[in-house]
């Protein structure tokens, strides 16, 4: 069994990096081989609309057409287990790395068949990972919920089984005093780095041996 975990924040170690590697940890708890792959040290572009994947009979039908450091990775993930994604949000979505990664991730396995079907070679469970600064009360209020409902239902219907883990309220600066951010109580902050980020940590690993355990037999 092989998990693969993508982070798509540029920093290798804060929230998002930690949570991914928890889910790693539970899944590797569960005797699975695992590697996590840092988005932002690959140079790869969006979804050109290109329709070779889309192709009838086309050599690249059900894959991505474009040639960068992406293709060796998508490649790769038709190989795995499972699938864990992490983004920060930024400006009320995924981070721009990770949205290029969806679209070439999913869109050439997804048919433009009604319902639409899937071109993947298995099932398996892939779970998206989200790290914020608002608290889980403003994520409903701006409305993020719609964000992860289209992200989930789009890696449901590619592989099958799709879950999300939203970590709110997040702690953001290695030092709150260098940086101008008035809006964010330091010690509040802290604190909840202290009291509630284990607890995401927590539901982070729990995924990572959920995932481990049913595999494709969900
Ligand atoms: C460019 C940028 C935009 C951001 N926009 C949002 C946002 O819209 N909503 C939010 O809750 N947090 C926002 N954040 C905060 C990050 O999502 C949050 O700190 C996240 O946990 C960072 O992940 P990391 O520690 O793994 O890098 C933004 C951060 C950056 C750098």
């Amino acid at each position: 069994m092989f998990m693969m975990a993508l982070n798509s924040s540029p920093r290798k170690t804060w929230n998002t990096a930690t949570l991914l590697q928890k889910a790693l940890e539970g899944a590797a708890a569960q005797g699975a081989d695992t590697e996590l792959i840092h988005l932002y040290d690959l140079q790869y572009g969006v979804c050109r609309s290109c329709f070779a994947c889309k192709t009838k009979g086309g050599p690249s039908y059900g894959r991505c057409a474009t040639q960068d450091d992406l293709t060796p990775i998508l490649a790769r993930v038709r190989g795995v287990d499972g699938l864990f994604l992490g983004s920060p949000i930024y400006y009320g979505t995924v981070s721009g790395m990770m949205k290029s990664f969806l679209e070439r991730l999913a869109f050439p396995y997804w048919t433009y068949t009604d319902p639409p079907q899937s071109l993947f070679p298995k099932r398996i469970p892939a779970g998206l990972i989200y790290t914020m600064n608002v608290t889980e009360d403003l994520a409903k209020d701006f409305g993020y919920g719609t964000q992860f409902a289209v992200n989930e239902g789009m890696l449901r219907v590619v592989f099958g089984a799709a879950e999300s883990l939203l970590s709110c309220d997040t702690y953001q600066f290695e030092d709150y005093s260098t940086v101008v951010a008035t809006r964010f109580d330091p010690e509040r902050k802290a604190k909840r780095r202290r009291e509630v980020f284990p607890h995401d940590c927590e539901k982070a690993y729990a995924m990572g041996v959920r995932f481990a355990t049913v595999g494709t037999s969900f």
